[in-house]
């Protein structure tokens, strides 16, 4: 290499490493996302939520992580509201919910439901992060479970897990809505 080529060589190379290195190790977004969530219960409001939007949601459950990369679960959307009505009380008009359900029972394939975990984690993530409000269940499973199945068109074989509620929400402080969290200290041993 030319001498005189050199600097602009070296400085190119490091522009391309810093840039590299910003890109890799750090998305603030991301994780202001995850630190910031709580669980939206009073504040739901009335409002539709666009197809697009819905789409965006369930892309993010899609691609949640799973044990052998099995992909265990079905998405249900829920959007008529008499039926989302039987299954969550005190629903808004527009509120949607997203019910996670598993191929497997939890005893025959146990990953199963951890992977409808993660899925149903990073739904409620994603709607949060597209400006929604949403709210895990798992109480309602059991009525789901006896008495919706075919309503809700669940594939054969197939058991709701969880549900996430999605909709527009009033606006307030995320940091006083969310609920305290126990200590790092009480919870994390190093060794
Ligand atoms: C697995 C799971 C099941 C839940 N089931 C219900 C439920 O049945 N009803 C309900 O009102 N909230 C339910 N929640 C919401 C929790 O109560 C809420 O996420 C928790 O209190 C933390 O809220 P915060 O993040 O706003 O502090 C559930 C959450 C999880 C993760």
């Amino acid at each position: 290499m030319r001498k005189s080529f050199l600097p602009v060589f070296v400085l190119t190379a490091l522009l391309f490493a810093l840039g590299g290195l910003e890109a890799q190790e750090v998305n603030q977004a991301a994780y202001d996302n995850i630190i910031t969530h709580y669980a939206a219960r009073n504040n739901f409001t009335s409002g539709t939520i666009s197809r697009g939007d819905i789409e965006k949601i369930l892309a993010a459950g899609v691609r949640a992580p799973s044990a052998s990369n099995r992909q265990p679960w079905h998405f249900t959307v829920v959007q008529n509201s008499a039926l989302a009505g039987r299954i969550v009380r005190n629903m808004p008009d527009g509120n949607i919910l997203i019910v996670i359900s598993s191929s497997g029972d939890g005893r025959t394939n146990g990953p199963a439901i951890l992977d409808c975990g993660l899925a149903t984690e990073s739904i409620y993530l994603a709607a949060q992060a597209l400006g929604y409000g949403s709210r895990i269940y798992t109480g309602p499973m059991n009525t789901v479970n006896s008495q919706l199945k075919a309503e809700l068109g669940l594939p054969g074989g197939y058991s709701a897990v969880a549900l996430v509620r999605v909709g527009r929400v009033q606006r307030i402080d995320a940091s006083s809505a969310a609920s305290a969290r126990k200590s790092l200290g009480d919870m994390v041993t190093y060794k």
